[in-house]
């Protein structure tokens, strides 16, 4: 586990860990071709949180499924430690919107975890082992024999998180990971997230239609809009480490960012 001032002075070096310039991507070809984003450039320095909020249909999960190497974008460069990436990344995990579907239900929890680190040729025991720290790291100790159908939908998505933090991957790849539970349980899971990037200093790309999400969360918000859909707006949140579901929300700052993107999307 890394410490937390570790995590601070990765923040404090703020070296480019990831770098995107001039991605573009279409759906079909020729006259049918439905363009989705377009020369879109996106800088995630090692540490940082990053928000990138928009509305629906925009774009989002194409992007994120761009970075993750899971689509290949029409043009443009994806940079990951300077090295130009080009398919799925042992540096980026992905965590999905729907839970019910990344989790294999015929595995038990721990299994689900333990699964993907056979291609990092861990033996069996190192993976159970992991599997069972990063449970406990998402707040699921003693839970890893429980199959998902038997975990509420707040807890199928820790698992998730758990299993791409067991991964070791330098990125955290988030696809409004906390659309499907309800305001409570994503009050939790917001929290969590913030907690393990202080733990563990993993760096964190969220998207999400959720302006509060979106700024709660982040050290940086990139807003997109527009068809095809680029980068409209950058806010340096500047809340500090600490968050407060109430205080946090109730920061003149806070109101004032909000007011900001709002105002920005709405001009669509
Ligand atoms: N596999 C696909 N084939 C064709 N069109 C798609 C595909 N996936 C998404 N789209 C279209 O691309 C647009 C953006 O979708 P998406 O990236 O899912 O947006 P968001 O995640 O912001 O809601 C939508 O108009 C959607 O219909
Ligand atoms: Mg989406």
């Amino acid at each position: 586990m890394t410490a937390p001032v570790q995590a601070d002075s990765q923040l404090a070096q703020s070296t480019l860990l990831m770098k995107v310039r001039g991605m573009t991507m279409s759906y079909g070809s020729g006259t049918a071709e439905n363009k989705i984003l377009e020369n879109l450039d996106l800088d995630v320095n090692t540490g940082e949180f990053i928000s990138i909020v928009g509305p629906s249909g925009v774009g989002k999960t194409t992007l994120l499924r761009c970075l993750s190497g899971l689509l290949h974008p029409k043009a443009g460069t994806i940079e990951v430690g300077g090295a130009i990436i080009d398919g799925p990344h042992p540096d980026l995990a992905v965590v999905f919107q729907d839970y019910s579907r990344s989790l294999m239900p015929w595995m038990t929890t721990r299994e689900n975890v333990a699964f993907p680190l056979q291609g990092k040729g861990m033996n069996k025991a190192d993976r159970i082992r992991v599997a069972e720290e990063n449970l406990a790291a998402v707040g699921l100790a003693g839970q890893g024999g429980k199959y998902p159908w038997e975990m509420s939908g707040g807890m199928q998505q820790r698992v998730a998180i758990a299993r791409a933090l067991a991964y070791n991957a330098k990125v955290l790849l988030m696809d409004e990971p906390f659309a499907s539970v309800d305001a409570q349980t994503r009050f939790d899971l917001e929290d969590l997230v913030i907690k393990l990037k202080q733990e563990f200093g993993v760096t964190i790309l969220l998207v999400t239609h959720d302006i509060d999400e979106a700024l709660y969360l982040a050290d940086k918000v990139v807003v997109i809009a527009e068809k095809p859909a680029t980068v409209v707006d950058v806010i340096v949140t500047g809340f500090g480490e600490e968050r407060d579901q109430v205080d946090t929300k109730a920061d003149p700052r806070f109101g004032e960012a909000r007011a900001r993107i709002l105002h920005r999307l709405r001009k669509n």
